[in-house]
């Protein structure tokens, strides 16, 4: 089921997300649908507070990104192309690496693109679909979405990260956003 995504503007997105605990109901249809949601807004990731939901879990699939590149490009980026999971109880152990730029845009606030800088690396501990343990270090455009998708957990957006002047240019199109005053060809929920 395609659920609608929370635009800019709604309390959710600000919220600090808790650990799923074994009892959460029906948290395998969450993800199906949130992989649905997410392939339907042709989005690399997708975070539960974006479907109205604190909880800490994240889906990832990079695929969309790699496939649109030129082979000189994807020589850029040695990470797996196309990497696919599924990230529960998502915890950041480590950040490394030198800081890079890269132009992000985000499902819940369509229509802004902006240059964000972020480490290299992660070193992520979280559980996947199976609730299998792991601890594991990604690079590249991989590290970059799951370090997008991680700040959604913890209320935190990439215009955060923006200059503040930048950001105040950026005040009125994240009004019409919290308004619903922006057209989007996927489903949404807003503030007001
Ligand atoms: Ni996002």
């Amino acid at each position: 089921m395609i659920l609608p995504i929370v635009a800019y503007g709604s309390p959710v997105l600000r919220k600090v997300s808790k650990d799923i605990e074994n009892e959460y109901l029906q948290l395998d249809k969450l993800i199906a649908d949130m992989w649905e949601t997410m392939y339907a807004s042709n989005g690399v990731g997708l975070a539960a507070p974006q479907v109205n939901r604190d909880v800490r879990l994240f889906v990832v699939d990079s695929e969309q990104i790699f496939k649109n590149m030129e082979d000189d490009e994807l020589g850029k980026y040695p990470d797996e192309p196309g990497f696919k999971e599924v990230f529960i109880n998502a915890h950041i152990k480590n950040l490394d690496g030198e800081e890079w730029s890269y132009n992000e845009g985000c499902l819940s606030i369509p229509k802004i693109r902006e240059d964000v800088f972020r480490p290299e690396l992660v070193t992520m501990q979280y559980l996947n679909e199976k609730y299998e343990p792991f601890e594991k270090t990604f690079s590249g455009i991989t590290a970059r979405i799951i370090q997008h998708e991680y700040d959604h957990l913890q209320g935190k957006l990439f215009i955060d990260y923006i200059k503040p002047l930048k950001r105040k240019l950026l005040q009125r199109k994240l009004g019409d956003i919290t308004k619903g005053k922006i057209k989007v060809d996927y489903k949404m929920m807003f503030a007001k």
